[in-house]
């Protein structure tokens, strides 16, 4: 097994991010992503290197204040099937963790991989419509074939927000309403009067 570290990405990361996700992207496993997703969201990546080499990258995407999404998941084919994906889905949880996320979600086309590392398939309506807000952007918008899966980090959430249950409401915070009043009639200018 080799030594993976796992590190939050720094700007110089964004080019060789690119680089791997989108060479896997060609090969119609995962999504691209362009320069400047990449750089504008350089605080949601970690990566992956063994001997200080990049070898695999991820993303933790923040969607809301209960849900966050597992993203841009990738590893150097020379580097599959030895912990580094893995490596990576636990650091992205326990950024999430210190976040306060209590659930993630994946679009994927590897569910083997997901369940592996403790995600459960569920249906795309399961999730909360905010989570399709970045697919619009897809060229897959409407025809989705990737498989929809999710793991609940804190067990309190998951009895109100997994499998086909209603989103809790985010209460509003309760305020009393100002009002200002009629707006006022200025006053007739003194000024022309004979
Ligand atoms: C999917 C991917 C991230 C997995 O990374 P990885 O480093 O190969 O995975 P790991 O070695 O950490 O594997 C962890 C476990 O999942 C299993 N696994 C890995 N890939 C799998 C797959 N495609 N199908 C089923 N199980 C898989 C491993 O055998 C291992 O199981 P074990 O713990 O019983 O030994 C990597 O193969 C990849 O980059 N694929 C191309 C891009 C992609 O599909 N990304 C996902 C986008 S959502």
């Amino acid at each position: 097994m080799v030594e993976v570290v796992v590190r939050p990405a720094i700007i110089a990361d964004a080019k060789p991010i690119m680089t791997l996700v989108n060479e896997l992207a060609l090969q119609q496993v995962m999504l691209p992503r362009s320069p400047a997703s990449v750089i504008e969201n350089i605080r949601d990546f970690q990566i992956a290197t063994v001997d200080g080499a990049l070898v695999g990258v991820g993303a933790l995407a923040v969607i809301w204040s209960d849900i966050a999404e597992i993203r841009s998941l990738a590893v150097h084919p020379s580097q599959q099937k030895s912990g580094v994906g893995r490596a990576l889905v636990d650091a992205l949880i326990v950024d999430a963790q210190r976040l306060g996320i209590p659930r993630l979600f994946a679009f994927t086309y590897v569910p083997g991989f997901f369940q592996k590392v403790g995600f459960d398939v569920c249906q795309h309506e399961d999730l909360p419509h905010k989570v399709f807000n970045d697919c619009m952007h897809c060229p897959k918008f409407m025809a989705c074939d990737e498989i929809a899966m999710t793991r609940v980090l804190d067990p309190k959430a998951s009895s109100v927000k997994v499998f086909g249950k209603p989103q809790r409401a985010i209460p509003l915070p309760q305020r009393t309403p100002t009002f200002a009043g009629p707006v006022p009639t200025p006053k007739p200018s003194k000024r022309g009067k004979s």
